[in-house]
């Protein structure tokens, strides 16, 4: 067996002994600050990373490192707490071991979320953005001997992000009078944030909001033929010049994102009730 793959079926067959052999319908992956989803679930089981084989240690800050199994609106749901990164200096293949473990245990679904900062300058603080595309500017996690198992070789990205998820997200958004922005999410590497020319080009090139996450993570899951929906709260506005005093910060991040994922929370919640 591939050497790949014995990691993600240890790791699998390790939560399914937790969980008494029930699976999963839903994957969610909670990103910084964006923690508090876990505690609307019914959980039935709330595993630490440290615990699950070849699973890595999450060390960002804001990031708690479970994964809760049980219930959220009538759906078995297995939920990330805090995720792995590749700028924590682990390699593609365990910042997304978790994907494959989730596609493994059966998920039909995945819901990924993220603290992002704000290009479009149109954006303000804490506002929420359905990602409708992304452009990515990390490594390809899918890049070495593919996963025949998995996916084919050459996944499409025509429609990374389900287009029917988006227009149900939307109409959940209108009726709770949640205002929500929809945009191009681009994944770098980090840790530094983007410099103003960085920024500039960005927007250029046509994204809304930059962070340092996700991209990886819904690369692997679409290989593997699963519907993805995402989110990003946006927790700053990046800086179109050098003279800006408003200078990025890891904390207000994080104080961003907590005050706005309750807004996320609900538009998830509704969204996982209708599949
Ligand atoms: N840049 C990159 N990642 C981020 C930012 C940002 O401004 N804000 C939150 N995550």
């Amino acid at each position: 067996m591939d050497r790949r793959v014995k990691k993600i079926r240890e790791a699998a067959d390790f939560i399914l002994e937790q969980t008494g052999g029930k699976k999963p319908e839903v994957g969610i992956i909670l990103g910084s600050g964006l923690g508090k989803l876990a505690d609307a679930i019914k959980a039935e089981a709330v595993i630490p990373y440290a615990k699950i084989p070849n699973f890595a240690r999450s060390t960002a800050i804001g990031h708690k490192g479970n994964l809760i199994f049980g219930t959220l609106a009538g759906k078995t749901v297995c939920a990330m707490q805090g995720r792995f990164h590749y700028y924590e200096g682990y390699s593609m293949e365990q910042v997304t071991l978790p994907v494959r473990v989730l596609a493994a245990l059966g998920v039909k679904a995945l819901f990924v979320s993220n603290a992002a900062g704000g290009l479009n300058q149109g954006y303000s603080v804490g506002d929420l953005m359905i990602i409708r595309d992304h452009i990515n500017m990390l490594p390809n996690p899918l890049i070495g001997p593919n996963f025949a198992e998995f996916g084919e070789r050459f996944p499409d990205m025509t429609a990374a992000y389900d287009q029917e998820l988006i227009a149900k997200a939307e109409a959940i958004a209108k009726k709770a009078r949640i205002k929500v922005r929809k945009g191009v999410y681009l994944g770098n590497t980090g840790p530094s944030y983007e410099t103003p020319a960085e920024v500039r080009y960005y927007l250029a090139i046509g994204a809304d909001a930059v962070g340092m996450s996700t991209v990886p993570e819904v690369l692997v899951a679409r290989h593997s033929g699963i519907p993805v929906f995402g989110m990003s709260v946006i927790t700053n506005i990046s800086n179109l010049d050098n003279t800006s005093t408003k200078l990025n910060d890891g904390d207000d991040v994080v104080r961003a994102a907590d005050a706005a994922a309750d807004k996320m929370c609900r538009i998830f919640t509704k969204l996982i009730e209708t599949l």
